[in-house]
């Protein structure tokens, strides 16, 4: 009796074999299921339920078989049932879905970068970074600086005043760390400034109300020119390579005697002239100088003690150059599509 059973079993197993790997889809395996395993019509449950007929001695070895059947029967069943749901559930791949956007990093913003590039630069020899406050007073953006109430230099750098607080402003440059830096560190001192400046243009493509610069000076016991235009040359070769040279030519700028425009060889063209240098080979970069007795006096200091230098590039300006940037108000727009170029 029990060895027929036995055979009934393995039967089954061979046919369940078959029937679950050929089932087509989930549906199919759930048919198998009920097929083979339902507590109704199931064929394995039926002959479970014939157990009982059995003598205890078969019933131990039949029973044994038959749960080891069914055992393998479900995981099989199991097995299918998770290919399905691989297929078209939860985890599955949809080939027709559309592509993710990539997750999105973000990045130092353009301006930022230029700013790093030059800190860790003069960092390296020696500056001190420091930073100033945005809104200053008139004493150290303008007075200090040699540009009194009534010079027109303050026309050329006309800002936004504070309603209710008439000697304070947004600072137009950061030149007015020189005398705040000296008069906190004394000399000798050598120190950059980057930050943001404020004017009241009328903006276009090259003017922005809103932009940054970069400030350098150093203070001390014969302080020359030669320094100036050594320390320019050793900046504008870290920006540009070693083939970029650097000219200087006069221009006024009250805080500085003399004052000057610092040149660098054109970057696009090298120095041949092309649309960037307008056909000069020069491209202006620095607002420098030695620092005027006046302003050394401001910090008090004694100007026949001690001398200096001073320079001041736009931060915005370089990045312009650096990035090819051809409007300057993209800086400050926000726009994501610009700052993930
Ligand atoms: N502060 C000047 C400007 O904003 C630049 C400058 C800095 C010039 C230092 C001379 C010395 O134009």
């Amino acid at each position: 009796m029990s060895a027929v059973v036995l055979a009934q079993l393995d039967a089954i197993l061979a046919r369940a074999t078959d029937l679950i790997s050929k089932a087509p889809d989930a549906e199919g395996v759930e048919q198998c299921d009920i097929g083979l395993l339902g507590r109704k019509n199931g064929e394995l449950t039926a002959i479970l339920k014939t157990l009982s007929s059995l003598d205890e001695e078969s019933r131990k070895t039949v029973g044994a078989r038959a749960n080891q059947v069914k055992n393998e029967i479900e995981v099989m069943i199991n097995a299918r049932r998770r290919e399905f749901a691989a297929l078209t559930g939860a985890g599955a791949i949809d080939i027709s879905e559309p592509v993710l956007p990539r997750p999105e990093y973000g990045a130092l913003h353009p301006i930022t970068e230029v700013r790093q590039n030059l800190e860790t630069f003069f960092r390296g020899k020696g500056f001190l970074v420091l930073d100033g406050p945005e809104l200053e007073s008139e004493f150290y953006n303008f007075e200090a600086l040699n540009i009194p109430a009534d010079h027109p230099a303050r026309d050329m750098q006309d800002t936004f005043y504070i309603k209710d607080h008439p000697t304070l402003l947004m600072r137009t440059h950061t030149s007015g760390m020189q005398v705040r830096a000296l008069q906190m560190y004394g000399a000798p001192l050598a120190a950059v400034v980057p930050g943001r400046c404020f004017r009241n243009e009328a903006t276009d493509v090259r003017h922005e109300h809103t932009f940054y610069q970069f400030e350098g000076f150093v203070v001390g016991e014969n302080v020359t020119l030669a320094h100036l235009k050594g320390t320019l040359e050793a900046a504008a070769q870290h920006l540009y390579g070693p083939q970029t040279h650097v000219r200087l030519r006069p221009k006024f700028y009250p805080f500085v005697e003399p004052g000057m425009n610092g040149e660098v060889t054109c970057v696009i063209c090298a120095g041949q002239g092309c649309k960037l240098c307008k056909g000069t080979g020069w491209l202006e970069i620095f607002g420098c100088g030695m620092i005027h007795p006046e302003v050394l006096k401001a910090a008090k200091l004694d100007p026949k003690k001690v001398s200096g230098f001073a320079f001041g590039l736009g931060l915005t300006r370089i990045a312009m150059l650096k990035y090819g940037v051809g409007d300057v108000r993209e800086f400050n727009a926000g726009d994501l599509n610009f700052l993930q170029q």
